[in-house]
């Protein structure tokens, strides 16, 4: 199986979480040994964040921030490039293109941003819709998607299953509550959408959660194409 795996930079990075890494290190080992191509992308997280902020407090225009966090994304995927030593490429991918022929050399390549004005989960998607992949994983610091935003209201719902359709109408709902946090980027959903990717978020503390997901468990929430009424 062809699997693209987006790590929240809020479950390796906020704060920076060494077991964890070689959590995933291990995890990426056996994906491997189970004979899947697996990309990664990781995000920079609070760190990011915190880098952002620097950017910002020193005069810094957006694209110049965004620029700072990129690099700080790109120090995490460094950190899995030298774990996995020859099981992945030599450098950091710095295109899609990088990342597509480093898979297709039977490496795993770890990514992090790609561009300013972009998140690491629309970086991610592109690499799905170029690798046609089979299945894409956002790893989380929830336990997937729910109806209204688990972190302010009790009796939120975690959806089991969902089409891309159905998420569109949480965004919508969820869109005018300020800096809700985005589960997934809404430019993502779209090419993972279009690409008929399938999707899964789970909660990425629990790495094993991932290979649950491959394996087609039932964990997290599954996004899917909206089936055809037969
Ligand atoms: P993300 O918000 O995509 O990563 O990027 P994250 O830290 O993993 O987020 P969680 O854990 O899912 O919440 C962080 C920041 O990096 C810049 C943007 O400023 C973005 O808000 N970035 C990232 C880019 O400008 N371009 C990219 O391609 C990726």
């Amino acid at each position: 199986m062809r699997v693209v795996l987006r790590i929240g930079g809020s479950v390796i990075a906020s704060p920076i979480n060494p077991a964890l890494i070689n959590a995933y290190v291990d995890l990426l080992k056996e994906l491997k040994r189970l004979t899947h191509e697996v990309a990664v992308v990781v995000g920079g997280g609070a760190l990011a964040r915190e880098f952002i902020g620097v950017a910002k407090d020193l005069g810094l225009d957006e694209r110049s921030q965004d620029e700072v966090a990129i690099s700080v994304s790109r120090i995490f995927a460094q950190f899995f490039l030298q774990k996995l030593e020859e099981l992945s490429c030599e450098a950091v991918p710095l295109t899609i293109e990088d990342a597509v022929n480093c898979l297709r050399e039977g490496k795993i390549p770890v990514m992090g941003g790609l561009k300013p004005g972009m998140t690491t989960d629309t970086v991610a998607a592109l690499i799905a819709e170029q690798l046609d992949a089979d299945l894409f994983i956002k790893a989380t610091d929830q336990e997937g998607i729910y109806n209204r935003d688990p972190r302010k209201h009790a009796d939120a719902v975690k959806l089991e299953r969902l089409c891309f359709e159905d998420l569109s109408r949480v965004f919508a709902e969820s869109k005018h509550r300020a800096g809700i946090h985005q589960i997934l980027d809404p430019e993502a959903v779209k090419l993972l959408k279009k690409g008929r990717v399938r999707v899964v978020v789970v909660n990425g503390f629990e790495p094993e959660n991932i290979l649950a997901a491959v394996k087609g468990e039932k964990v997290g929430t599954l996004i899917e194409q909206k089936r055809k009424l037969s």
